[in-house]
């Protein structure tokens, strides 16, 4: 498989790298006017570089957002023809891509999250116009290399999946943060809270993963009738403080994919 990136950064890079380290492309072409160097792909300064004629199986878009329109406009026609356009930008529409891209490209956009950097990544995928099932397995296989990825039936799902696994990652290093701060406030030295906060959201995430784990019973194991998590676990619980907030965070960060999604 022939692959171009528009924007080789953070995401980018994390995705390319891993699917040259995996054999998964055989030719990657990476477009950034950063030039990001030690990596594996080709990089080129701008889409000028490309030869006129060149042909990509995947075009996967990873600049901001803002960015987007440019980014793919500036690349030479022949190039986008029959190619799968694949998007990782939060907010920018089939539509909006489509128009940039052209008909003769099937769209498709990708949620992934940054765990995709340590290979235990997320990703929702959705088009309305890549439909041959071959096609849409090989895509799904690609993002499978740096974690899970799941298709999904409608656009407006995608901002569900931006609030709750591609924003997600923040949440989780918030909570260690303030579980770290209330281990210092509790007298252990700053790096053993930092550490211990860290290995324990580690070991947590490795159990809910486990076959047939789930959440509740996972808690339970650690909760005994009127123990110390017990007496946590009701801080957390009173009025369902903690389950309220989460819930308001993440409908707040699904108004603002929403709201990155309307046209401006
Ligand atoms: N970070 C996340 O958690 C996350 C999760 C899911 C999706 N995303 C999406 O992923 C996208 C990229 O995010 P990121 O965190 O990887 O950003 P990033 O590290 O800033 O990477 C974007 C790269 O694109 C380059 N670039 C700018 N203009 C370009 C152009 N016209 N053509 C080609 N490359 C260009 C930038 O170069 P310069 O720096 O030199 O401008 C930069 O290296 C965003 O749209 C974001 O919505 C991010």
């Amino acid at each position: 498989m022939n692959v171009l990136f528009l924007g080789y950064g953070k995401m980018g890079s994390a995705l390319g790298e891993a699917w040259l380290s995996n054999g998964l492309v055989k030719r990657l072409v990476a477009v950034d006017p950063g030039r990001p160097q030690g990596v594996k792909a080709e990089v080129l300064g701008s889409a000028a570089e490309l030869d006129e004629t060149s042909a990509f199986d995947l075009i996967v878009v990873a600049v901001k957002p803002a960015l987007a329109r440019e980014a793919i406009v500036a690349l030479p026609q022949p190039s986008l023809d029959g190619a799968i356009v694949v998007s990782i930008m939060a907010g920018v529409t089939c539509a909006e891509l489509s128009a940039a891209a052209g008909l003769r490209a099937a769209v498709v956009r990708a949620m992934p999250n940054t765990p995709v950097m340590v290979n235990q990544g997320c990703t929702g995928l959705f088009s309305a116009t890549l439909e041959d099932p071959a096609r849409r397995k090989s895509l799904q296989t690609l993002f499978e290399a740096v974690g899970i990825a799941v298709w999904l039936e409608r656009e407006a799902q995608l901002d569900a999946v931006t609030a709750i696994s591609g924003s997600g990652p923040a949440y989780y290093h918030l909570f260690s943060e303030a579980l770290a701060d209330a281990g210092i406030a509790l007298g252990l030295p700053a790096e053993l809270a930092r550490k211990l906060a860290a290995q324990t959201a580690r070991g947590a995430a490795e159990l809910q993963v486990q076959p047939q784990a789930d959440f509740i019973t996972l808690r339970q194991t650690v909760t005994s009738p009127n123990g110390t998590t017990a007496a946590a676990i009701a801080e957390f619980e009173t009025e369902e403080k903690l389950r309220q907030l989460v819930k308001k965070a993440a409908q707040a960060a699904r108004d603002r994919s929403i709201e990155l999604s309307q046209p401006s």
